[in-house]
């Protein structure tokens, strides 16, 4: 699909993006490095990074891939070294990596429990931690008139409840709060945006394979507001939005991109009951309320 944003609105920026070499992550290097960005792309598997830069290298985007583990602190600081030795500075980090899987809460193991934690939690604080040098006003390979942005993907899981997603929501929960908290100390300290994006269910990822068998799915359907599934590429724009200058004024903001969906229920009366009943409900219940009390005498 086209973009509606001009090709040059990232134009000479530098992006790091964990888990930027599948799912989400990918769409989101592909369209920052079709915007002008130069990419470099962190996971843990060499043979999914080297497929994604070629495939980037293909469509014209100076792409490098990083092997590593956000779970590792030396791993999060060799990325931001080699991505600031290889482009000579950073601008934009995005922190995608996740881990989630269904469990029942009963079923999860304190350690699968940690597990999410380490990699979505702990892992975008350890990425922030190890990028801030380079992001801040005045850090290396930037000038004093402005800061960096960092980009949190997140969930709406953790809005209200989610079955099978103990884990996961936490983690998420922990994002949001990581996000808020940096957008306070770090847009103050060091003009450096931070916002996230949280998106609901992505047709074609491994987060919709994983954890939303084909039935589910067209069940979702019925009660979705817009009656579909969002494309990797709407997460991708609304990453684009608040990456560029048009979102200068937007920080500490988690962007909900999922059709409606958290706010949905399913319709517990149909419409044209409701047009049939609401007005001659309303008309008994004031004719109730203007009658004159009836004497006690
Ligand atoms: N159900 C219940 N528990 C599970 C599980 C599942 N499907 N998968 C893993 N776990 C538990 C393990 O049993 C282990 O706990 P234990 O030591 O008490 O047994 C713990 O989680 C860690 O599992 P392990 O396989 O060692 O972790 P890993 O680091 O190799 O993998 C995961 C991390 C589990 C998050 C894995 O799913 C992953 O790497 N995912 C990345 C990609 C992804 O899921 N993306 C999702 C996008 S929505």
């Amino acid at each position: 699909m086209d973009s509606p944003f001009r090709a040059d609105v990232l134009k000479g920026k530098v992006a790091l993006l964990t888990g930027g070499g599948s799912g989400i992550g990918l769409e989101i290097t592909t369209q920052f490095g079709r915007h002008g960005a130069l990419v470099a792309i962190m996971g843990r598997r060499r043979h999914v990074l080297d497929s994604a830069v070629s495939a980037l290298r293909s469509q014209g985007v100076s792409a490098i891939g990083i092997e590593g583990d956000v779970r590792k602190k030396e791993d999060a600081i060799r990325a931001v070294e080699e991505t600031v030795k290889h482009f000579g500075k950073l601008d934009i980090l995005v922190n995608a990596a996740a881990g989630n899987f269904l469990a029942s809460a009963e079923d999860l193991s304190p350690n699968g429990f940690r597990t999410v934690l380490d990699i979505d939690s702990v892992g975008t604080f350890t990425m922030c931690h190890a990028a801030l040098k380079y992001l801040k006003q005045g850090g290396p390979g930037r000038d004093s008139s402005s800061g960096g942005l960092i980009l949190n993907i997140s969930a709406t899981l953790h809005y209200t409840a989610t079955w099978y997603q103990i884990h996961v929501s936490a983690a998420k929960a922990a994002v949001d709060s990581i996000t808020r908290s940096l957008a306070l100390e770090w847009g103050t300290d060091y003009d450096i945006r931070v916002n996230g994006v949280a998106p609901g269910p992505i047709e074609d990822t491994p987060g919709i394979s994983k954890l939303s068998p084909e039935e589910a799915q067209s069940k979702m359907k019925e009660y979705m507001p817009l009656f579909k599934l969002g494309e990797k590429w709407d997460i991708a724009m609304a990453a684009l939005y608040l990456a560029s200058n048009a979102g200068k004024y937007v920080n500490g903001t988690t962007m909900i991109v999922d059709g409606g969906l958290w706010l949905s229920h399913p319709r517990h009366i149909a419409k044209e009951t409701v047009r049939e009943v609401s007005r001659i409900v309303e008309k008994r219940s004031r004719e109730v309320t203007s009658r004159p009390p009836t004497s006690k005498l």
